[in-house]
């Protein structure tokens, strides 16, 4: 599904990763550990694609796609979205408007991850946790083949942990992708393989 050779990457000169190969096969888990500053989140929007390597080179299967949850996101908060306008973007597309299907799939988001309630509500009224909740919604809405989660439950309390990470554990049944930065070992230890980037 994915394949990262030799890659390197440099902010203004300077080297933050530097020759990291791996491949992620459809329907696996890859964990990216590592210390605070060691490039987790850089290699994550490179394996996204949403940065270019300085070296090196990723490849993703043909026609893939790619949903990115990133570990910062205040930008979003400026904007006066309610938590279900924020969840239902993750349904997009420029060329149609959202259907049933789309309505549906955002509903039951909502309710499993147990912020129906908290429709109405704005962004920037939410606690740590909820605000969390309604981006991994937004992420887990998309239908990806590759989904790049970065610290995706740093926030949550142990069951709306239990209950994002059987949500996971779904879409790499139904074939996808799930590569996810974490601190958490227990977090670490539900993927199939694990990066990390310290002793890379
Ligand atoms: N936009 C940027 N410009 C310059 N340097 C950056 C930029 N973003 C990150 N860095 C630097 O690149 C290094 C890797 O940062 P990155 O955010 O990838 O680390 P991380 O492993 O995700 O850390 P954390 O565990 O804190 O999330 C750090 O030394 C950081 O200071
Ligand atoms: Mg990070």
């Amino acid at each position: 599904m994915l394949i990262a050779d030799q890659v390197g990457f440099r902010y203004s000169g300077v080297t933050v990763l530097r020759g990291v190969n791996l491949r992620v096969e459809a329907a696996t888990t890859l964990a990216v550990t590592g210390a605070n500053g060691c490039g987790k989140s850089t290699l994550l929007h490179l394996l996204a694609g949403v940065e270019r390597p300085s070296e090196g080179s990723v490849r993703r299967a043909a026609g893939s796609r790619v949903a990115l949850l990133p570990q910062r996101t205040s930008g979003i908060d400026g904007l006066p979205l309610t938590v279900a306008e924020c969840v239902r973007i993750g349904r997009f597309t420029p060329r149609r408007l959202l259907g049933r299907t789309d309505r549906t799939r955002v509903a039951e988001m909502m309710e499993r991850l147990d912020i129906a309630h908290l429709a109405r509500r704005r962004l920037r009224e939410l606690s740590g946790g909820q605000r969390q909740r309604t981006l991994l919604a937004q992420t887990l809405v998309q239908d990806a083949d590759v989904y790049v989660l970065d610290e995706p439950t740093v926030a949550l309390d142990v069951t709306s942990r239990q209950q994002v990470h059987e949500v996971f554990a779904e879409r790499v049944r139904a074939g996808a992708a799930v590569i996810l930065a974490s601190h958490d070992a227990a977090e670490a230890a539900i993927a199939d393989q694990t990066l990390d980037l310290a002793a890379s």
